[in-house]
């Protein structure tokens, strides 16, 4: 809660820490109500600090002083100063141990950061700055120090005790108690550390690693749900096998926990030793997860792995540095999916779902009150800065590097980052440096990728000299103004290019007969020339997304019908369907809105029916590039958003590829049935998604035989996959659902997160409106402390149901602005994400901006809203 004006933190500001820590040594009688934390470190004078910089700084809230030693002796209040959420002592000497007795209140702590209670059992989380919520300590990313843990607790009701590193000694204490004793053998910063006390059961496995160790390997989880940890377990272990095959890192502990948490703020965290997690992210079997469960249980699970490495051994200096650590990690779990899918088509697709997170998500908040660079100059709580922009957008600027350097090059600049890194903590710089030293190259212009928010255009338009068979490109770049950053310089850019003949084959481009090439766009605007061009080409341009920018070029229809049929590049193929698409998707809203006849010209429904009944394609494929441009995309592309009309006409759009590829979409349901037991592998989830796709478009103008076809997959599937997509086509038809949606919570009211599902799929149908959603709050199932729960129904109405949530009388945003204070109350962070629902206001229709300012507004004059509200409200509104 905020006690005081929210202040602004600048990264300039860095200074070194006053003093190290060496060692901590921490007690903990673990009590829902009092839990008392007696905590010991020595601390030493930082050689880097001015000499006569004697003050210890350490950070604490929300905690309670019981006392206080400096080498041995009592401290009383007159010896140190309590500020709101640090604690100083003054004219410290160079070599200080202290001993800090605090309490805090695990059950009444609904933030979910620090130590807390779910479903009485004791968690933490303690990024970016919760363990200040534990204990008094400078916890800042610079101070690694070694961890050594006691934990205390009722053994009964907390038969499992965890921390991280190795478990040196247990036993049982007095009045039914017992202990655990744990030590981190390596250097840490605060943020890492972990507590687990609860009554929780385990699926473990030794593994062998590399270099002949074994290491035990354990996911721990409620009793009951031994049943959903497999894919996880397995997804561990190959997430290891990775890492060593593809960038010679190894596990560096003799054991590597996993916890599974239902109460949790974000997907998971990377502790040391001891990773905790959403059960999101961990709990799956066929019949209550689904495909994309799965493939994000793979890649959570692989994220949190790799973060050993590239966020644990290797830390961030700052808070500003995070996405060092998250940019780069993402890009490892990205590549550990693509690779672990395997096939070139595979791969694409996996890059086509990351474009479209980025459009979707990364995009608006670049263009927004919010944008920031990838690396912030400043901030307000850092917990509103773990973005799409420092995590996904952080991951693009990683394999930009990748794509510039190459990939020999590239792996030289991590075996050299690690070689001079490992155990410090770095910045971007660093790893910039790194790269630059181990390729050879200057990369001093690739630093304004972390200094610059906002997306860069790109417009390229081409000349065909037939006389001298040569094709000249030029490219253009701008980059629009974002908060606090008027002008923008050009960015290094890398623009992979590919030539098109007449037959849809790929040209040569140079002597060595490549066929794609990275171009290096680095000044305003470049030209490129390539010669011996037979022909007037198509060009291709940023193949493989090979830069997160927007790419402008004139195409006519025909040349990307041309693309969409013929490119090598599954990228661009699918990028081709996506221009025809909101061209026409934009058209038909304009339609809608001037009351004109809507109409579909059918060489664009062609080159649908010809892709999808094209078998050469993997499924995945044809499922992605049939997918429409979401509403929320094509709002991006106007310039006052009509989110009635966008429906509309995306709505018509849909319909009408329905009716007129009926029996194509019907053979691709009857076609890509996958019989036999239930498999994730990328190839039967890519059929169940093509044939969900198509039972989709067919419901988009339901008859009896489609709506039987439907009704019946929701009754026999077996698996969630079918089922769950089944019955949101139905829901979105409009059919009447009660009573398979009540049969369908009946089933799974056990199962905490088939029961998100059911409140999501609700939220999200645009047949849903507010009122609907208000009855649904008050279903004996929903509660706002969990955050699974509160983002299954809430967001999923705010952010994925465009045409209801703005709802012209404003009811939306009124529902909106109560529930981003409710929540406040409870989970300041949570509630800082629901506030970005309205981060774009001002793009709205004149007739709703009133309306949305109200809302702010009300959110705004909130007595004692959080920092984390407040920054995002402020930004919104200024
Ligand atoms: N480092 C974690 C991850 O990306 C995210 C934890 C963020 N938590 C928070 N409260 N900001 O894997
Ligand atoms: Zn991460």
């Amino acid at each position: 809660m905020r006690t005081d004006s929210p202040q602004t933190i600048y990264r300039k500001d860095y200074t070194p820490p006053s003093y190290l820590v060496e060692t901590v040594e921490l007690g903990f009688d673990l009590d829902p109500a009092r839990t008392i934390v007696a905590n010991r470190i020595t601390l030493r004078h930082n050689p880097e600090a001015a000499q006569d910089h004697r003050d210890i700084v350490l950070h604490g809230e929300d905690i309670e002083l019981v006392a206080l030693r400096l080498n041995g002796t009592e401290l009383n209040p007159g010896q140190y100063i309590v500020g709101t959420s640090t604690l100083t002592i003054k004219k410290a000497p160079l070599n200080v141990v202290l001993e800090i007795e605090t309490t805090c209140a695990p059950e009444q702590n609904t933030t979910l950061s620090g130590l807390y209670v779910s479903n009485n059992s004791f968690y933490t989380q303690c990024e970016a700055e919760g363990f200040r919520r534990i204990t008094y300590f400078p916890d800042r990313p610079d101070v690694m120090a070694k961890f050594t843990v006691m934990l205390r607790a009722d053994k009964q009701k907390y038969p499992v005790l965890l921390s991280n590193g190795n478990l040196v000694e247990e036993g049982d204490l007095d009045n039914g108690r017992h202990y655990a004793k744990w030590e981190d053998p390596f250097k840490k910063p605060s943020y890492l550390f972990a507590l687990v006390a609860a009554r929780l059961v385990c699926q473990e496995e030794t593994f062998r690693l590399a270099d002949g160790r074994n290491a035990l390997l354990q996911v721990w989880v409620e009793e009951g749900n031994l049943d959903k940890t497999d894919y996880a377990m397995q997804s561990l272990k190959n997430s290891i096998r990775w890492d060593e095959e593809r960038w010679g890192l190894e596990l560096d502990l003799d054991r590597f926990m996993i916890v599974a948490v239902g109460d949790f703020n974000m997907g998971a965290m990377e502790n040391k030793g001891l990773n905790i997690f959403n059960t999101k992210f961990v709990l799956a079997n066929p019949a209550t997860a689904t495909d994309v469960d799965f493939a994000g249980i793979e890649a959570v699970v692989g994220h949190e792995y790799f973060h050993n490495w590239t966020g644990n051994r290797v830390t961030c200096r700052d808070w500003f540095q995070l996405s060092l650590k998250e940019g780069l990690t993402v890009f490892r779990d990205q590549e550990f999916s693509a690779d672990m899918i395997g096939t070139d088509s595979g791969r694409a697709v996996t890059r086509i779902d990351q474009v479209r997170t980025l459009r979707q998500a990364q995009f608006p908040e670049d263009a927004g009150p919010m944008a920031h660079p990838v690396r912030p100059d400043s901030f307000v709580e850092i917990n509103n800065f773990y973005t799409v922009t420092v995590y996904e957008k952080g991951a693009e600027v990683v394999r930009m590097y990748q794509t510039l350097l190459g990939r020999d090059a590239f792996r030289k600049g991590m075996d050299l980052y690690f070689e001079r890194h490992d155990g410090q903590a770095v910045t971007c710089d660093d790893f910039r440096a790194a790269m630059a030293s181990a390729a050879g190259r200057d990369l001093a212009q690739f630093e304004r990728w972390y200094s610059q928010a906002g997306t860069p255009i790109v417009t390229a338009s081409g000349t065909y000299d037939e006389e001298a068979q040569r094709y000249t490109l030029t490219l253009a770049q701008r980059c629009p103004p974002t908060p606090g950053q008027a002008e923008k310089l050009p960015f290094h850019i890398p623009v992979a290019v590919g030539l098109l003949d007449a037959k849809g084959r790929d040209l040569a481009l140079n002597g060595e007969g490549d066929t794609t090439v990275v171009l290096e766009l680095t000044e305003a605007e470049q030209t490129f020339t390539f010669d011996a061009i037979a022909e007037l080409p198509v060009p291709s341009l940023l193949r493989d997304f090979s830069a997160p920018v927007v790419l402008e070029y004139p195409y006519t229809d025909e040349e990307l019908l041309h693309l969409f049929r013929h490119d090598s590049d599954p990228v661009n193929r699918w990028e081709a369907g996506q221009r025809l698409a909101m061209a026409r998707l934009l058209r038909l809203t304009a339609a809608v809105q001037n009351g004109e006849k809507l109409e579909l010209d059918y060489t664009f429904i062609a080159a649908q029916r010809a892709l999808l009944v094209d078998e050469t394609l993997e499924a995945a494929f044809r499922e992605q590039a049939l997918i429409l441009p979401s509403e929320s995309l094509i709002a991006d592309q106007m310039e006052a958003v009509d989110p009635q009309a966008i429906h509309t006409a995306r709505r018509f759009m849909r319909e009408t590829i329905a009716k007129v590829l009926r029996n194509e979409l019907q053979n691709a349901v009857a076609a890509n049935a996958t019989p036999g037991p239930y498999s994730p592998d990328a190839v039967s989830a890519g059929k169940r998604g093509l044939k969900n796709l198509a039972l989709s478009y067919l419901l988009a103008a339901p008859d009896d035989f489609t709506l039987d076809l439907a009704t019946r997959q929701v009754a026999e599937a077996t698996n969630m996959t079918d089922r769950a997509a089944a019955l949101v086509a139905l829901i979105h038809s409009g059919a009447d659902v009660e009573a398979q949606l009540q049969s369908f919570y009946d089933e799974f009211k056990g199962e905490a997160l088939v029961v998100d599902k059911w409140f999501a799929m609700q939220a999200s149908a645009p047949t849903t409106d507010v009122a609907r959603i208000r009855e649904l709050m008050t279903h004996p199932a929903f509660t706002l402390k969990t955050p699974n729960r509160a983002r299954s129904l809430i967001f999923n109405f705010t952010n994925a149901n465009p045409s209801q949530f703005h709802a012209p009388d404003g009811s939306g945003y009124e529902f909106w602005a109560e529930h981003v204070i409710k929540l406040d109350a409870l989970n300041p962070q949570v509630a800082a994400r629901l506030a970005r629902s309205m981060d774009r206001w001002r793009r709205y229709l004149p007739d709703l901006q009133p309306h949305m300012r109200r809302a702010l507004e009300t959110v705004a004059a909130a007595p004692k809203l959080s920092n984390d509200v407040m920054e995002v409200i402020s930004k919104a509104l200024a």
